[in-house]
């Protein structure tokens, strides 16, 4: 894949070094991130624009700090450091960073002055500091039709921070300082030959006011991109690269269900020859209501002439059978997964010069530790990562992966694109192991019924019912389902006692699953939503809904 030009983000281990990529791909810019200490080689800086120095949990001072490959302050190119990012640069230049008294986070009102900018100034850091400028729209910023502005400017940042800049290294200049008393906006004196940026705030974070238009004026007017990522370009791409890669041979897709590996079946299905692709799809039995019917409807739709559906529910179930532990459960699943696929892939008897191809996203690869950003957060493991199926292909460099530079609203544009059904591009995420992480203890086939019975009412709902703002509930929504609680309690179903079991109701909103928020229910629906369960699903008494955020829960109650 050609990317022309591109922004590189040296990942110093902060949560939000993911936000600042997304946010400026939002802007039409493509950025790849890599580890903060990652050599910068001349293939690495390929096409790179400009270069933003992340946040961290470190402090320079502190031996563990991660420090970056020199070359970022000889190459020439344009650097924004956020955060820690700029406290990096003030270390590594002659500056000195000291901790603060306490820690500074949330929003804080930040004075900048541009226009104590020297005359001389060029016009990048003219142009800079019009994305403070809140009488400038976005547009504006990108197109560079854009003035600095003439005066001081005050807006609300958003800091996260535990030390401070207290000597700015020689050539630097404060042009912003906090309400409470920090530099907060620095930028190198000589822009010609050193256009370096700092901000002691955290401009990708949505509460940062001028937040994006900060990124929008670094990225346009001092880099000089062209707004070149869209997905049109990317499929176009994408369909010369899968023909140049795969060419006459087979490839087997492994299908989940969900949107990313569906999507990566279209991709192919359009790609490709239809004859070339055949299709897997493992119904394990923990799958939601009508999901194998789904998943072929939709697959054929797209042209699928070798769909191979795997029904292997008892295989899953009898294994599953007494395991009542979270992680044993997904053991047994993941090992089962594997030796399934494994029986199910000799028998379709494909040649070994047959790709696999899977549908794993840019922050998979963080999160499986084989990418880019070193340090993000681990999560629990999707099964297909650590397949020998998967690994062996990958050795035989014969590996698939044509979502692996795509954020996951990438790929739903990208499956708009595709003409993939609007159901299909906004379905909430599913788990590897299914229903088994969401029924607490021992699974069984009556379980399962039931839960499938109650989940599918309750997403029919949010599909159903709208918000005050009119969108439906289920695209408010990040992720909801049902959890089926390993407790029975006493409840009346007309004169007599009954011991129905207890159901626990789950709406996020987040963008990334990292972390959650309860979704604030109007209180009508929840009660209404309730009774529709307990009336239609017999065995079923009581209903709750789970208002833990994450953290400290996490999404899943396994
Ligand atoms: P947690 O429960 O860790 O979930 O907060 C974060 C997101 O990941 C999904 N999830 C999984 N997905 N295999 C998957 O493919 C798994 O084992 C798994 N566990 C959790 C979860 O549904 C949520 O979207």
């Amino acid at each position: 894949m050609k990317h022309n030009e591109k922004i590189l983000i040296l990942d110093f281990g902060s949560q939000t070094t993911q936000l600042i990529g997304r946010r400026i791909r939002d802007l039409g810019v493509y950025t790849d991130i890599i580890p903060g200490d990652a050599s910068l080689t001349d293939t690495v800086l390929a096409g790179v624009r400009g270069i933003i120095l992340s946040g961290s949990p470190e402090s320079v001072y502190t031996p563990a700090a991660p420090v970056p490959d020199p070359r970022i302050y000889t190459c020439g190119l344009p650097l924004l450091g956020i955060c820690y990012g700029l406290q990096r640069m003030t270390a590594d230049l002659g500056g000195l960073v000291e901790p603060l008294p306490q820690r500074e986070y949330g929003g804080v009102e930040v004075r900048v002055f541009p226009p104590a900018l020297p005359a001389a100034c060029t016009d990048k850091g003219r142009r800079f500091f019009a994305g403070f400028d809140r009488s400038i729209p976005l547009s504006g910023l990108i197109t560079g039709s854009t003035k600095c502005p003439a005066r001081d400017l005050v807006f609300t940042a958003w800091m996260s921070h535990g030390d401070t800049l207290t000597r700015l290294a020689p050539g630097f200049k404060e042009y912003g300082r906090s309400s409470t008393g920090f530099p907060a906006v620095v930028i190198h004196q000589d822009q010609e030959t050193k256009p370096w940026f700092g901000l002691q705030f955290h401009p990708e974070v949505s509460h940062c006011e001028r937040g994006q238009e900060i990124l929008a004026a670094f990225v346009f007017g001092v880099c000089a991109c062209a707004q070149a990522w869209t997905m049109e370009q990317y499929l176009e791409q994408v369909n010369v690269t899968l023909v140049e890669q795969i060419s006459t041979s087979p490839v087997l897709v492994l299908i989940s269900g969900g949107v990313d590996s569906t999507v990566t079946g279209a991709l192919l299905l359009k790609a490709l020859d239809p004859e070339q692709v055949h299709l897997m799809y493992m119904d394990t039995g923990l799958m939601r209501k009508n999901e194998t019917f789904t998943v072929q409807r939709t697959l054929e739709g797209l042209g699928a002439r070798h769909l191979h559906i795997v029904r292997s529910e008892t295989a899953f179930l009898s294994a599953l059978k007494g395991v009542e532990d979270p992680e044993a459960k997904r053991t047994v699943i993941g090992d089962m997964f594997i030796t399934i696929q494994e029986q199910e892939v000799a028998r379709l008897g494909l040649p070994d010069s047959c790709f696999l191809a899977q549908g794993t996203l840019y922050p998979d690869l963080i999160e499986s530790g084989r990418g880019i950003g070193a340090k993000a957060q681990l999560i629990k493991s999707h099964h297909n990562v650590g397949s020998p199926l998967v690994e062996a292909k990958r050795r035989a460099g014969r590996i698939i992966e044509p979502l692996d530079k795509l954020y996951k609203d990438e790929v739903r544009r990208l499956g708009r694109l595709l003409a993939l059904d609007e159901e299909i591009i906004r379905r909430h995420p599913f788990p590897g192991p299914g229903l088994a992480v969401r029924i607490l203890g021992e699974v069984t086939q009556e379980k399962c019924a039931i839960l499938r019975e109650a989940d599918a009412l309750y997403l029919e709902e949010l599909k159903k019912r709208r918000s005050p703002q009119g969108e439906r509930l289920y695209d408010e929504i990040w992720q909801a389902f049902a959890v089926l609680l390993p407790v029975r309690s006493v409840g009346v179903a007309g004169d007599v006692r009954k011991y129905g079991w207890v159901l626990s109701l789950r709406a996020i909103v987040s963008t990334d699953g990292m972390t959650a928020d309860v979704y604030p229910f109007p209180i009508k629906d929840l009660l209404e939503i309730s009774t529709l369960i307990t009336n239609t699903v017999k065995d079923i008494g009581r209903v709750t809904y789970d208002i833990s955020s994450k953290p400290p829960a996490t999404i899943e109650w396994e």
